[in-house]
């Protein structure tokens, strides 16, 4: 193997790596520390408001991208703007993010069919 295709595999072997570090228990260690459900709901399905969103089941790298998006803020490209979510994002690690996300996608859910 040449020095270009060990890099290659290293590298690979890094974002495998970082997808499986996502650890569920420690994003609903996250979500209970920053009080998510009061809005959300205490499974995640039933918010307290109609209009907010349910997020038991949703894909977590949509969930991911949402909160980096309200971490952004709505001037950045691929931001939201919003004032609740853009507070609740601002203290979350990169790591507290893919926690929440695996723990919430895990989540039974009427948003999507579960495979
Ligand atoms: C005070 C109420 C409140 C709290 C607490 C709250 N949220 Fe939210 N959340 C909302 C509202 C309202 C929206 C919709 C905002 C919008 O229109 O962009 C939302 C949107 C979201 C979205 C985007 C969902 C989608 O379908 O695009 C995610 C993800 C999310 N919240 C996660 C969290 C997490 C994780 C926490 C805890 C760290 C949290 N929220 C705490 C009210 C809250």
């Amino acid at each position: 193997m040449n020095k270009m295709n060990s890099l290659l595999v290293a590298i690979l072997a890094c974002v495998s790596m970082n997808v499986l570090a996502a650890d569920a228990e420690a994003g609903k260690a996250a979500v209970a520390k920053y009080n998510c459900a009061s809005c959300h709901g205490a499974d995640f399905n039933s918010p307290i408001d109609p209009s907010y969103p349910k997020l038991a089941g949703q894909h977590s790298d949509y969930i991911e991208h949402a909160l980096i998006a309200y971490q952004r803020g709505a001037s950045a490209a691929n931001g939201r703007g919003n004032a609740i979510m853009g507070g609740m994002a601002k203290p979350l690690s990169k790591t507290d993010i893919k926690d929440i996300a695996a723990y919430l996608s895990s989540l039974p859910g009427s948003l999507v069919v579960r495979k």
